[in-house]
């Protein structure tokens, strides 16, 4: 899929920065992804990223799920299938990065990194509780508390091994890590790599862009197109915080860190075609009424292959601007 832009390269960082959750019903979601490529030529500053979280923030009570309700009503359970399995893994995710990431400010080396960092924890929340809302209200739920929802839309081992991996053992053990040594430089960049790099920028934001960009074809772009919006914009600041921290650490010292980076992104690959990989390799998870609305002419597979290659082609040029160049 060539990229569905709507607002001007000079324009967009204008529009994008200050939209309101209301306006975010007519952004193109590869207009907001567009903010990380701009970014990558020109880092922002830990203090820029900063200054712009602090702008842009945005509450998930402010949105409105009566059009998604009444909506949701109607669709076939087939569809249901389908959008439950995609929306669980951000929901899941979204409550696994937020849960990970105290020990990265704890061991950020500098105030400025520790500043981002903090907002950046806040976002993660935010996400978390926007999934919250939408499940109490859309989906449906008999949980009690966000604990008991988390348990009850977690991702099993069984249905996705990499997901798990990632979310549920590499992350947890890398956070671990730096909780008990946060001087240990390594292991934040180590950290950075798997989840800035790999989870948030080739993982979050491909299934975000696919997710988002299939809902406005399909024509709905109300409570969860606006919020998710908003999540992505939020994303593609951690992303370029990423790029900046890993590119500042391989310029003090390329020697010590090149190589940590390389290794990390070496065992990642496999892993991202992995988490692309439907339950029980059903590929009607990628189909359906879906496919024929919003990406006619598409195949399953082909979908599942153009969104592997929108990840890796991604993370490529991320690389490139940290300084990193492999074959991937
Ligand atoms: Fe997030
Ligand atoms: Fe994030």
């Amino acid at each position: 899929m060539i990229g569905v832009r709507h607002i001007s390269d000079d324009l967009v960082e204008d529009q994008i920065g200050v939209a309101q959750l209301r306006a975010m019903s007519s952004l193109y979601i590869d207009d907001v992804l567009s903010i990380v490529d701009r970014g990558l030529e020109n880092l922002p500053s830990y203090l820029d990223l900063y200054r712009k979280a602090v702008k842009q923030a945005w509450s998930p009570d402010d949105l409105d799920f009566s059009r998604d309700k009444a909506e949701w009503e109607f669709l076939s359970p087939e569809t249901k299938k389908r959008r439950v399995w995609s929306m669980r893994m951000f929901f899941d995710g979204e409550e696994r990065v937020a849960g990970l990431l105290a020990p990265f400010v704890w061991a950020a080396p500098n105030k400025e990194v520790e500043a981002f960092a903090a907002t950046q924890l806040a976002d993660e929340v935010r996400h978390t509780i926007f999934f919250d809302r939408y499940w109490r209200e859309v989906v449906g739920t008999s949980a009690a508390s966000l604990d008991e929802l988390v348990e009850e839309i977690g991702i099993r081992p069984e249905e996705n091994k990499a997901y798990s991996y990632f979310f549920y053992q590499w992350l947890p053990e890398l956070a671990q890590h730096m909780a008990s040594h946060p001087e240990d430089r390594e292991a934040t960049v180590r950290f950075v790599t798997v989840y800035h790099l790999v989870v948030e920028g080739a993982l979050f934001l491909t299934g975000m862009r696919y997710q988002l960009e299939g809902a406005r074809r399909w024509g709905r772009t109300w409570g969860y197109y606006q919020g998710f919006t908003a999540a992505t914009r939020d994303e593609s600041r951690h992303v370029l915080f990423g790029v900046r921290y890993l590119r500042d650490m391989l310029r003090q010292d390329p020697a010590r860190f090149g190589p940590v980076i390389q290794t990390t992104i070496q065992k990642s690959l496999p892993l991202i075609e992995e988490t692309m990989r439907p339950p029980r390799g059903d590929m009607s998870y990628y189909g359906g009424d879906h496919l024929d609305v919003a990406w006619p002419g598409s195949t399953p597979e082909r979908l599942r292959e153009e969104m592997i290659d929108y990840a890796k082609s991604s993370l490529g040029r991320r690389l490139g601007a940290v300084g990193i160049h492999m074959a991937l």
